[in-house]
């Protein structure tokens, strides 16, 4: 049953009109963007869930605060604001700032990975993936097995399995490990958070080792809010108290800010000691700009520091959650197949169950987006086999275990109602789920390992 809805706990004051296509326009766009979701352009779209990444609104006061932007090209002011915002919010005395999260994972595994090296994860996101192997590295996903059965119940999905983080340092030593990751929430598992108890017990093994702890932080109070909510121990703490204890376990954090710090762009490295900030600080140079900006303009870094203080807002996380929430109640009450519990940003949708007539070499998850466009304009993404499945050194196929459907919620961007509308539309598309009878193949193609997905084109053929 649909829990008590949250009303929106803000009001709008500046309106962006969003307009339906019809019927033939989203055909004519589907055929345009050659059925891959990033080829639509932003107005062949009504409500827009690609990603919960830079589309979130910005507050009045973080408005204001662009306008106290100072350019100067290095020491400006707005470095030392957001240097005071880090410290305050996450307690980190060291921040070197990016032009968003994957130009700080280039900094960060540019800067401590070599050739053979091992990094044990929870999950890593994609281009957190990318950026390993482009440094001759090898991410080794550690999660609990729960992570992969989409209808299993658990509090922490996220958590890493200590014996398979414990066996990993067995196998390869410290030599071959130069730090262990945890992303929070585990996007590329469902948006599922990790356990306060969780990461103290990875940073003692971390730390009995030897091994520094990073955290990949995107979406690090929406993380903080699931353990307040799901924690025993941790119920009487504030959000903010809360995210302060699990910036603790951790020796430094890479963090995309335009998830959870509310921002439209911009990254961070923060760390605990000089000597690990100095680590990075030429790298920065070299791909982002001087230490003091990191490849962003002054105003951005205003924005930020502001974005760092409001994610911490209980009734906005209250809110952003519990829509999430609502929007996986809706549907599941609809009968349509999701990831339980609801991820904190995200809900993703079960391809495979969904359309088990589909086989996944056919791309379930791509064919649902299709038809979910088709049906009211909205946009989702696929994450299955288009995304990720890879040949191995034979050339066969290894699929990826999961084949989910993603519908990102924009942060403080939607109201209730449109999560009614998107909500509705799947359900329709979910009655008539059996005359589907189609799959897609690749058509133009490019060269790209893990990163295909984005530029693809793809063609529907019957089944
Ligand atoms: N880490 C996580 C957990 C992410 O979800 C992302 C981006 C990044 C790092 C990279 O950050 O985009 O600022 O360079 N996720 C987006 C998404 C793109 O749609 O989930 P970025």
């Amino acid at each position: 049953m649909v829990e008590r809805i949250m009303p929106e706990p803000f009001r709008i004051k500046m309106v962006e009109s969003v307009r339906v296509p019809d019927k033939n326009e989203r055909e004519e766009a589907l055929k345009r963007a050659h059925f891959n979701m990033f080829g639509l352009r932003s107005q062949d779209v009504y409500i827009d869930l690609l990603t919960d990444s830079g589309t979130g609104a910005m507050s009045k006061q973080q408005w204001a605060a662009l306008m106290m932007g100072d350019e100067a090209y290095a020491g400006a002011d707005s470095y030392f604001h957001l240097k005071e915002a880090v410290k305050d919010i996450l307690g980190f005395d060291y921040v070197v700032p990016t032009h968003q999260g994957r130009a700080a994972e280039n900094v960060v595994f540019g800067s401590l990975v070599k050739k053979g090296d091992v990094i044990p994860f929870n999950m890593p996101f994609d281009t957190t993936r990318g950026h390993i192997f482009n440094n001759g590295g090898e991410p080794l996903d550690c999660v609990i097995d729960e992570a992969y059965r989409p209808e299993v119940q658990h509090p922490f999905k996220g958590n890493v399995d200590i014996d398979k983080l414990e066996a990993a340092i067995a196998k390869y030593g410290k030599e071959r490990i130069p730090l262990v990751m945890v992303t929070i929430t585990n996007n590329s598992g469902g948006g599922q958070p990790v356990s306060l108890e969780n990461l103290r017990q990875v940073s003692d093994v971390c730390r009995r080792h030897g091994i520094p702890l990073f955290l990949d932080a995107a979406r690090m109070a929406e993380n903080a809010y699931f353990i307040k909510a799901r924690e025993e121990a941790c119920r009487d703490l504030s959000v903010a108290q809360i995210l302060k204890a699990t910036m603790d376990t951790a020796d430094a954090i890479t963090v995309s800010c335009k998830k959870d710090p509310l921002v439209n762009i911009g990254g961070m490295i923060c760390s605990r000691t000089e000597e690990l900030h100095n680590t990075f600080l030429p790298r920065v140079i070299l791909f982002e700009g001087y230490a003091t900006y990191g490849g962003l303009a002054g105003r951005d870094l205003e924005a930020l520091a502001q974005g760092l203080r409001e994610m911490v807002d209980e009734q906005y996380l209250a809110h952003r959650i519990g829509q999430v929430r609502y929007l996986g109640e809706l549907l599941g009450e609809g009968g349509v197949p999701c990831v339980t519990p609801a991820g904190g940003h995200a809900i993703f949708i079960d391809a495979a169950a969904f359309f088990p007539h589909i086989p996944q070499s056919a791309y379930p998850a791509d064919v649902l987006s299709i038809e979910i466009y088709r049906e009211g304009a909205i946009r989702g993404i696929g994450l299955g086999a288009l995304a990720f499945a890879t040949p191995d050194e034979t050339g066969k196929i290894i699929y990826p275990k999961l084949e989910l459907y993603r519908l990102a919620i924009n942060r403080r961007t939607y109201t209730n109602h449109h999560i009614q509308f998107v909500a509705q539309t799947i359900v329709d598309v979910y009655r008539r789920r059996d005359s589907v009878r189609y799959g897609l193949r690749e058509g133009y193609s490019p060269a790209l390992k893990g990163m295909k997905h984005f530029l693809v084109h793809l063609e529907p053929y019957d089944l």
